[in-house]
Parts: structure tokens; sequence; C-alpha cells
């Protein structure tokens, strides 16, 4: 197993693609807190399903907007564990509206949840890594590069992501820890259901040489790779898992 004995907090893993990368780490062997912001019943089910299979897990509340949450969540990783080796920003919100119908409310909702929220877990989980190091996994999306229509404010949070990324690689390097991003394409999550519905599915389709839109399962593997030893001489990357998503894939 990639991950034995490794604690990890993958944040926004009651659903969809944290979920997946939750699942995918008990069953490499960490010990993965599962957090959640409103979604307890998600966040349990994971809990069980890593626990079936043989793995360990916890759910812990925390709205990663909310500095208390985090300074909480975190305590509670060093209270419980002793130390964190991986940390994985996935808590993520996306509204599309075109510019004109953007209000400073949704603006501010999407950066203080992707930007502000990835930031904070950063900053205390800093007080959290031991003497070996870590992986930071910063979840951010082939629209960073590639925005489509009615994308621009959350587009620009994951252009965010990544620039904090490349400028916390080299920050925290001589504490060896590590920090990438994956930059996932067009996948099914409850956050995207309907989406891809229609038009624009078809199109969406077209543009992905792998014939078929990403599951979370297809973007687990990519983070436990970044978790693992495997890819101990990997930091400051962006690596795309998208299935060959380039452009706005249509
Ligand atoms: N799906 C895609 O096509 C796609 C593509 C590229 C990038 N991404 C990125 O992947 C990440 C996960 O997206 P997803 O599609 O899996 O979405 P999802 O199914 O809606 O899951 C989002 C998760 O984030 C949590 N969350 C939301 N706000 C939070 C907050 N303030 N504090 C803590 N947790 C919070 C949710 O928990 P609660 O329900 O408990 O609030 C849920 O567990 C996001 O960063 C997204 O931008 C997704």
């Amino acid at each position: 197993m990639k991950l034995n004995g490794k604690i990890a907090v993958v944040t926004g893993a009651s659903s969809g693609i944290g979920a997946g990368i939750a699942r995918a780490f008990g069953a490499e062997g960490a010990t993965v807190i599962v957090n959640y912001s409103s979604s307890k019943a998600g966040a349990d089910a994971v809990v069980s399903a890593i626990e079936a299979a043989g793995g360990k897990a916890a759910a812990v509340q925390a709205d990663v907007s909310k500095p208390d949450d985090i300074i909480r969540l975190f305590e509670k990783v060093k209270a419980d564990y002793g130390r964190l080796d991986v940390l994985v920003n996935n808590a993520g919100i996306a509204i599309f509206e075109m510019a004109a119908d953007v209000t400073e409310e949704a603006f501010h909702k999407q950066f203080n949840v992707n930007v502000l929220g990835y930031f904070l877990a950063i900053r205390e989980a800093l007080k959290v890594f031991g003497k070996d190091g870590g992986s930071i996994i910063n979840i951010s999306s082939i629209l960073s590069t590639d925005p489509y229509l009615a994308s621009s404010v959350y587009a620009a949070t994951k252009g965010a992501v990544d620039t904090m990324t490349f400028a916390l690689a080299r920050e925290l390097g001589p504490r060896k820890i590590r920090v990438n991003s994956i930059l996932p394409g067009h996948t099914n999550t409850p956050a995207t259901d309907g989406n891809f519905a229609g038009e624009l599915g078809v199109k969406l389709l077209a543009g992905t040489p792998l014939g078929r839109f990403g599951e979370p399962e297809d973007i687990a593997p990519v983070a436990v790779f970044l978790a693992s030893a495997d890819s101990h001489w990997v930091t400051g990357e962006s690596l795309r898992a998208a299935g060959g998503v380039r452009g706005v894939g249509y």
C-alpha cells in the first residue's frame, strides 16, 4: 500500500472528487480525516465505506471559509494523531454566470471557499506537518488555463490556486513539503449533475480525446501518486487529469 501509516486530511470529502480521493487514500493505508461542511450523512457514508474496506477514517465538520473552523480542524488532527502527512484541498464551489450577472456576494463566496479556504487550510496544516515534511495537493481545474463561457470568477479562483501552488512549492521545499495541483477535466459529480447533458455535453465529449466524462475514480489515483513517495521529486507542478481535453474542450 502506497500510503501506509500516513495521516491525510481531505477537505470537502463528503461528495464527488473529494470522496473518491478519501476512499482511495483509505484503501492505500492512510488514516483519512474526511472533512465536510454541511453533508454529515455523506461524510459518514465515506467513513463507513473506508472502514468496511479495512481502512481508518473519521469525519470532521469544518467550513473551510471560516478561520475558526479550520483552526479547530487542524487542532483536532494534532490532538488525535500528533502529526499530518498529506493535505488535499478539494472543497470548492462553482457559480457559472455571465460577468454582467455576477454579484459581489457570488464573487466573494467563490473566492472565500476556493482560495481563502485553501490558504487557511495550508496555513494551519503547516503547524501540524512533521519534520519529515509531506504533500499538499490542491484541486484546481482545467478552467484555470482554459476558462469557458460564464466562468470568469470560478476560473480566476482556480488560477489563484495554481499560482499559490507554485509560490508555496518554493517556500515549503526546505521543509520537505511538496505542493502540487491537479486540474480535473469534466468529471461526473453531484456538482456537475445535469451540466453535461444536451448540446453542451455533446460538444464537451467531442473535445475529450478519451471519449467519456471523468469519474472521481479517475482523479483519485493521481492524488494517490502526488501523496505517495512515488512523486518524491515532484513539486510545484499542475497535473491535468482530464482525458486529454485541451482548450475549452469543444
Ligand atoms: N466536477 C468537475 O467537473 C470538476 C472539474 C474541475 C475541478 N473540480 C473541483 O473539484 C473539487 C470538488 O468538486 P466536486 O465536483 O466533487 O463537487 P461536489 O460533489 O459538490 O463536492 C464538493 C465538496 O466540497 C464540500 N464543500 C463545499 N463548500 C465547503 C466549505 N465551505 N467547507 C467545507 N467543505 C465544503 C462539500 O461538502 P458539503 O456538502 O458538506 O458542503 C462537498 O464535500 C472542487 O474544488 C471543484 O472546483 C471539479
